[in-house]
């Protein structure tokens, strides 16, 4: 029996049940890999009808729904699902996780995909670039309900970062692996810099905030949208010196180191995981603040198929000398253990 039909399919809501036609279908965004939106059921919905409705429950409320791309070589959401389930969530405290659920989304072809393919089409432009014309997997059959982690009054600020490597790896010098990469990504393709115009943040930095001004600067420089009001950032600094998040991935990493070779796929995700933070500040400015952080995107990776890759990068970032600086031409990186050796 595979892995993926051990989640049992009996209580999977199936949203195709729900008139999908009826929905108000937003595009929020993408990644490699998946989309997701946002649907709003009608307002006169029937709601006495279909299993996701029993006891008038809009399971659309407060989910946003994240399907797969076509082309995307991932797993299959059962099996992301059931992983997520049995391997992740052991390692976080619940609330700590943006919480997900499988949907199934009719039979293929299915309405849903048709639906939510057509909002692509209208939102095409609004894409990113490299991502335009890229579909829903056609015979996907099933979606994920995920926790909506955006803002939920114009108060709220909703920031996303990816954490990636919070230590250095076993052959980081002069650079972590994350900065190291980055200058062999540069190396390779020299506007890959000039697109990023705040420069790269270093991962370590937002381990070393905790004591560090400098690190404290640059992470809030890299995550805190410069529109946004000052208000937000006594708090997320604050945030950012004491909690107990990042400090527990970087732990789970470093017990799941890639170069040890025992399980690849857990090192993986634990580096390509995504950090959401929602910050409520209460209408009026009176109240408290609060801060929900959430690890999202925690995905199964294909190791097998990513192996191969993964060493030979590996190969050339130690060859090349991207981990101790000692490339030709030499790149600029803003990594913490380089700018501690400059001083
Ligand atoms: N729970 C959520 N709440 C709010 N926004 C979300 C949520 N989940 C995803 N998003 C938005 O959708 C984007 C893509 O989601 P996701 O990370 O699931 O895609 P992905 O293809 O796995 O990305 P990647 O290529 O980074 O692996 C996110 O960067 C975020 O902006
Ligand atoms: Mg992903
Ligand atoms: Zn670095």
């Amino acid at each position: 029996m595979s892995r993926s039909s051990s989640v049992s399919s009996d209580h999977i809501p199936d949203i195709s049940d729900f008139d999908p036609e009826k929905w108000t279908i937003k595009f929020v965004n993408e990644g490699a890999a998946n989309l997701v939106f946002e649907v709003k059921l009608p307002p006169s919905a029937p709601s006495t009808t279909g299993s996701y409705s029993k006891g008038n429950h809009d399971i659309f409320q407060g989910n946003l729904l994240r399907v797969p791309k076509a082309g995307a070589k991932t797993f299959p959401y059962p099996e992301l699902q059931q992983y997520w389930e049995s391997t992740i969530t052991p390692l976080f405290p619940l609330d700590n996780l943006v919480q997900h659920q499988l949907v199934k989304l009719g039979h293929s072809p299915s309405a849903v995909v048709d639906l939510l393919n057509n909002v692509l089409i209208k939102e095409e432009s609004g894409r990113r670039k490299d991502f335009r014309g890229t579909r829903v997997l056609p015979d996907a059959q099933y979606g994920m309900l995920i926790e909506d982690m955006r803002s939920r009054n114009p108060n709220d600020l909703f920031l996303e970062s990816k954490p990636k490597w919070l230590s250095p790896s076993p052959s980081a010098r002069t650079r972590c692996r994350n900065c190291a990469r980055e200058a062999y990504r540069d190396h390779l393709d020299p506007s890959h810099h000039k697109a990023h115009r705040l420069g790269i943040l270093c991962p370590l930095d937002f381990i070393a905030c905790r004591d560090s001004p400098e690190s404290l600067s640059n992470v809030l420089k890299h995550i805190l949208p410069a529109s946004s009001p000052p208000t937000y950032r006594p708090h997320l600094t604050n945030w950012l010196k004491t909690n107990s998040l990042l400090p527990l991935l970087q732990k789970a990493q470093s017990e799941h180191d890639p170069s040890s070779g025992v399980d690849l796929e857990l090192a993986m995700t634990l580096r390509d995981c995504s950090l959401f933070l929602r910050i409520s500040s209460p209408e009026g400015g009176s109240g408290e603040v609060k801060i929900e952080a959430k690890l999202a995107d925690l995905d199964k990776k294909n190791a097998t198929k990513k192996k191969h890759h993964w060493e030979e990068l590996e190969r050339n970032l130690v060859e090349g000398g991207f981990y101790d600086g000692k490339e030709t031409p030499r790149e600029e990186t803003d990594c913490l253990l380089e700018r501690g050796k400059r001083k």
